[in-house]
């Protein structure tokens, strides 16, 4: 066990189930503490005194604003954001309300928006220095049917965090984006364990050329990497964790 996160804060939006719950064992595993900001509370973390959950909408700019508080008054500042919370319903554009695209909006884009706002606001009253990670997806660049406010929304933040790297770069704060493929959180979230099919998930394992789905673990490696001294000079990079699914059209082949 490393102590690579000793003394560091972190900030962990829907650290409570799936990829968030990875993230937040692995950072605290490796000595940091970790505010989580998720609309439930996970019972994984109800004894761990590293663990301080605010239980709230990420879409509220307000219970942001709480939140980030909240975690400073215990921990004194945050040194470390990772923006997991998402929204992803599946409906086709002839179905769907403007009110959900909005609402996908509003979760994944604005969310991730003021979060990194209000956590560049601190990291820049404490005179600079930081890193952020916002989580992504294959979709964004290679999008599926029924998924458009999803990957519409996820490109939107990759554009963000390219512009945030440049505001921010000045200050010392570091913004990657980790884009997972298919990762399996069978076993790792309450939120929504079932929203594959076997036959979807068998597909979805065709199409990654390593063979197999990503475990939620592959992500919180990848973030911690990203978080860590050693990414020191990486910045605006788009880390894909996808077992190879987006290097090409896998499924041609000869
Ligand atoms: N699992 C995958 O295969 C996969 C693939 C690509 C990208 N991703 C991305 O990884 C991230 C995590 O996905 P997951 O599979 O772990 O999902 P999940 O549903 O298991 O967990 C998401 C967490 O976010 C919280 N959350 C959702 N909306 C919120 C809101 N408005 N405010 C606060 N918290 C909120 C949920 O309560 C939950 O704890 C998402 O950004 C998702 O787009 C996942």
């Amino acid at each position: 066990m490393s102590d690579r996160f000793e003394s560091k804060v972190a900030l962990v939006t829907g650290g409570s189930n799936g990829l968030g719950r990875a993230i937040t064992q692995a950072l605290t595993s490796e000595g940091a503490r970790v505010g989580i900001l998720d609309l439930q509370e996970s019972e994984v973390f109800a004894n761990n005194e590293n663990v301080l959950t605010v239980v709230g909408d990420v879409a509220d700019p307000e219970t942001v604003r709480k939140a980030f508080d909240t975690v400073i008054a215990r921990w004194g500042g945050v040194d470390l954001l990772v923006n997991d919370a998402a929204a992803y319903p599946n409906t086709l554009v002839v179905d769907m309300p403007v009110e959900e695209w909005r609402r996908v909006f509003e979760v994944n884009a604005s969310g991730t928006f003021v979060c990194c706002q209000t956590f560049a606001q601190h990291r820049l009253a404490r005179g600079g220095g930081g890193k952020i990670v916002n989580i992504t997806t294959g979709s964004a660049r290679s999008p599926r049917p029924a998924g458009s406010a999803y990957a519409a929304s996820k490109s939107a933040i990759e554009t963000l965090s390219n512009t945030l790297a440049m505001e921010l770069g000045p200050h010392g704060i570091n913004v990657n984006v980790v884009a997972p493929g298919y990762i399996d959180v069978r076993g790792w979230t309450e939120a929504f364990p079932d929203r594959a099919s076997d036959d979807l998930r068998a597909r979805l394992v065709n199409s990654i050329p390593l063979g197999v789905a990503g475990r939620p673990m592959d992500i919180a490696h990848a973030v911690l990497f990203l978080l860590s001294d050693v990414a020191g000079h990486i910045s605006g990079a788009v880390l894909a964790v996808d077992g190879g699914s987006g290097a090409g059209r896998f499924g041609l082949q000869p």
